[in-house]
């Protein structure tokens, strides 16, 4: 059984993370199951807030709707985004009570979203149906990215877009929150490297400023853009 407080680990200020190991650096990251991410999204209103990510919507603002697809949808905070701009969404998670309060996001907006709960793993998109589709903060081992990665470049329609974004591996030494393992981070080649057959618009590390009880100090993400010709 996964320690509770090894769950709360994950993806959050390094302020939370010390306080839970008594001020000692965090411990390694294990993996966590769709269990462990319903207790975690059960104990708190939105986790993400109800705003999409600085990088996704800059990367995405400027396009056409059309279909898109967010693997690992969390509460939906940029499929609800995507959907307010005409966008038809399908928004997959593992979770089922991150996807219920998807839902209740999407209510809330005045928006549909088709709401998938699986596993990414298992969920194998429409090959050249989706205009966009969107991963962002899915940590997983190097041969479940490689999967999910090759299934989403299969997925991108001709002319689609696939945005990644994710705590780059820099980020243990140098910002904040996020995973400290460094097997599950990106760095901006290796998510480029399974994009087989996509030109890359943009694959580079970004700052991304996080408030905390300490003040505000920057996360260091990897940002890829990439398109089908
Ligand atoms: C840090 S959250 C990010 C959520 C969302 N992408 C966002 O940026 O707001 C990571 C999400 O990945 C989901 N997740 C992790 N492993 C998964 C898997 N194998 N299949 C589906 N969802 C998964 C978790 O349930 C969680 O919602």
């Amino acid at each position: 059984m996964v320690p509770r407080f090894v769950i709360a680990l994950t993806c959050q200020p390094v302020a939370v993370a010390a306080a839970n190991t008594g001020g000692k650096p965090p411990i390694e990251w294990l993996p966590m199951d769709a269990a462990a991410w319903d207790e975690r999204y059960a104990a708190s209103e939105l986790m993400w807030g109800a705003t999409p990510n600085r990088f996704v919507a800059a990367e995405l603002a400027d396009l056409p709707p059309g279909r898109a697809l967010d693997l690992a949808a969390g509460e939906g905070r940029n499929a609800v985004w995507l959907a307010a701009r005409g966008w038809t969404v399908t928004a997959v998670d593992f979770s089922g009570v991150a996807v219920a309060k998807g839902r209740r996001l999407a209510e809330a907006v005045g928006v549909e979203v088709g709401w998938v709960v699986a596993d990414v793993l298992d969920y194998e998109p429409a090959p050249a149906g989706f205009d966009v589709v969107l991963l962002a903060y899915l940590h997983l081992p190097a041969a479940d990215i490689a999967t999910v990665l090759s299934r989403a470049t299969q997925a991108l329609a001709r002319g689609g877009v696939v945005v990644v974004v994710g705590h780059d591996v820099n980020n243990i030494a140098d910002g904040v929150g996020g995973p400290q393992d460094p097997s599950l981070l990106y760095t901006p080649d290796a998510i480029t490297g399974h994009l087989d057959g996509l030109l890359v618009d943009r694959a580079e590390r970004a700052r991304r400023p996080v408030a905390g009880e300490a003040g505000t100090r920057d996360a260091i993400d990897t940002v890829v853009r990439a398109h089908r010709s």
